[in-house]
Order: C-alpha cells, then sequence, then structure tokens
C-alpha cells in the first residue's frame, strides 16, 4: 500500500513538472484511474482534450482516443504509455475499404465510431461515440444515405432507435464485447431476477436483452442500453439494489464508486480489453519519466479528421 502511495504521489509531481494533464478511460485499471485527473467515457475525455489548459496530455487509453487527443490539439504534446495499446474494432477497417465502399454509395454521409484509425476518420463526415450516435445519426436529414461504420452491434442499435432504413452498416465489432453472449446475460438475468441490466451498445448480446425484455423475462424499463459514461449517470439514481453490468470488467470500479450501496456484477468476468490493461502502473510512470510514447498524427490527415471529431464534440450529452 506505501509503494502504491509512493507511486501515486511520483506521478503526481511528475505531471505537474510536465505541465501534464492525465485522463484515464473508464476501462483503465482502478490503480490508474485513481490517479488520472479525469476519468470518463470517450466522448466526455474528447471533450477534455480539447479543452485543457496544460501543454501535455497523457492518454491513459487506447491508440484511437489519444490520435483523437492530438487531432483536437495539435499544438499539445500528446502521450500514451503504450503505444502498442491497438483497438480490434478499429482494426476492422481500413481507409482503403471505406473508400471502395464510398465509392459505391456516392452521396451518402460517412458516419464512424470514434474507435477509427485517424486514416479512417480523414475519409469521414462526422464521427459519433456510443454515447451520442443515435443523436449523430437523427442530425442527418432523412433522405441522406448513410454508411455506418466499423462497429456492426451499435449501428444495429442506432438503426432500431432510430428507424432509419437508408442507413448502411459496417460488419466490424469489438473482440471483448461481441464476446459477451445472450446464453450468459439470459443465464444471469434468470439467476438475478431483480436486477438491473446495463448494455453496452457494442456487445453482441444487445439485441438478447432487449429479447429478454420483449419476452417478459425482464421487466422492459430494467433493461438499459449505455455507453460507459451513461451506465455511471443510471447508476447514481437507480432504485435497484443489483445491476448486471454487459462490457469491459474495468467498468465496475467507477460504478462501485458512484452508488457504494449497490452491486454491481460482470456479466462476463472474463470480458477484459488486453490493449486497455496494457496501461499499467509502470508504463505510466516510465510515460512521464521519458516522455514517451509521444502520439503524432500527419497535419494534412489531422485537418481532414478535425472537422469530423468536432462535429461529433458538438451533439448530444
Ligand atoms: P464509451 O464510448 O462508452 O466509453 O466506449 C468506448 C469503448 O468501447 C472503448 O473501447
Ligand atoms: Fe477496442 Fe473493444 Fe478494447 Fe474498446 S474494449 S478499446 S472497442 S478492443
Amino acid at each position: 500500500v506505501d509503494g502504491d502511495r509512493e507511486w501515486a504521489a511520483e506521478v503526481k509531481r511528475l505531471a505537474k513538472l510536465r505541465d501534464a494533464t492525465i485522463l484515464a478511460h473508464n476501462y483503465e485499471l482502478p490503480a490508474i484511474q485513481d490517479v488520472a485527473d479525469f476519468v470518463g467515457d470517450s466522448l466526455a475525455l474528447s471533450r477534455i482534450a480539447a479543452d485543457v489548459s496544460t501543454s501535455t496530455i497523457v492518454f491513459c487509453g487506447v491508440h484511437f482516443m489519444a490520435e483523437t487527443a492530438k487531432i483536437l490539439s495539435p499544438e499539445k504534446t500528446v502521450l500514451i504509455p503504450d503505444q502498442r495499446a491497438g483497438c480490434s474494432l478499429a482494426d476492422s477497417i481500413k481507409a482503403v475499404e471505406l473508400q471502395e465502399w464510398k465509392d459505391e454509395h456516392p452521396g451518402a454521409v460517412v458516419v464512424s465510431y470514434v474507435n477509427t484509425t485517424a486514416e479512417v476518420k480523414a475519409l469521414t463526415d462526422i464521427c459519433c461515440t456510443s454515447s451520442n450516435a443515435v443523436e449523430v445519426v437523427q442530425s442527418i436529414p432523412e433522405d441522406t444515405e448513410i454508411l455506418f461504420l466499423p462497429d456492426q452491434f451499435l449501428g444495429a442499435h442506432v438503426k432500431r432507435v432510430t428507424g432509419r432504413q437508408n442507413m448502411h452498416i459496417w460488419a466490424g465489432e469489438c473482440h471483448v464485447h461481441a464476446g459477451i453472449n445472450g446464453h450468459e446475460l439470459a443465464a444471469q438475468a434468470k439467476a438475478h431476477p431483480d436486477a438491473d441490466l446495463y448494455v453496452h451498445p457494442e456487445c453482441g448480446c444487445a439485441t438478447s436483452a432487449l429479447y429478454l425484455a420483449g419476452e417478459g423475462a425482464v421487466p422492459d424499463d430494467r433493461v438499459k442500453i449505455l455507453s460507459t459514461g451513461g451506465m455511471l449517470d443510471a447508476a447514481r439514481e437507480t432504485g435497484a439494489k443489483e445491476v448486471l453490468v454487459a462490457t469491459e470488467v474495468g467498468m465496475l470500479h467507477q460504478l462501485r464508486m458512484a452508488a457504494p450501496g449497490v452491486e454491481f456484477r460482470a456479466v462476463n468476468d472474463r470480458a477484459s480489453c488486453k490493449y486497455m490493461k496494457m496501461i499499467t502502473p509502470a508504463a505510466l510512470l516510465r510515460c512521464l519519466v521519458e516522455g514517451r510514447d509521444e502520439v503524432f498524427v500527419d497535419a494534412e490527415m489531422a485537418d481532414a479528421g478535425r472537422k469530423a471529431v468536432t462535429r461529433m464534440i458538438g451533439i448530444g450529452q
């Protein structure tokens, strides 16, 4: 414990010396979340990254998040404790594939989830995150075709909520969320009949959650499809004693702090993102000592992507 406290004090000291703000995603290890200046979902962290007054941002998250921060604040130094922290979802579409798709649908508006590379963002009209995807799609005129990428489950969720028919969805997925399956969810819902269900829209089981509600297995108002930030808002207000959580397990830390009287249970406790967990306490310390890994985005590419990301941070809560 003393070692942990010393580590945290050293991280804070070095961050101050570097004039750095430390941002951490809700899926990071608890120690990383606890030492960060801000913890949040993708949208909240993008908004903070665009706004911070320090000259350096240390992004404890995955690479596309740090890249997004660099796109929004090109004049700042953006560091990530381990640049190998990728994302299987961002890897599920390449810029050349998107260009081919666009060529097949001239005139379509391209909506990309923020979980994409800077190259893909440069070919995008408007980015979204899981917390504002519905509002982003609703902001596009009804008669305009949409190419939505790369997550098929988030796409299906948005299509269901908006009723949008002229929306084409890329068949990508996140290996962590796709792996949380409907059988596990149904079994847990049966074992905990009074629990609320919080399901991230990237989950393969999001449809099963709605199916359970449709069948009356779980009352409608107990099933909530939410971004990680939305889960925290819901937790602060819930009257439930127990909540089943279908997302990456790092989320449980913030949920337990937000609502200490509620029992939060992972639907699948193996749903851990190995990329998020590359940001170890040792890696964060090294990052602050050595000033690396620095994130660079080609200036022309950043200019091309900035419009799409700026539109994203202006929409939704
Ligand atoms: P949120 O946008 O809900 O934070 O989810 C992002 C995500 O899945 C990053 O892996
Ligand atoms: Fe990417 Fe999935 Fe990890 Fe999120 S949880 S960073 S979408 S691989």
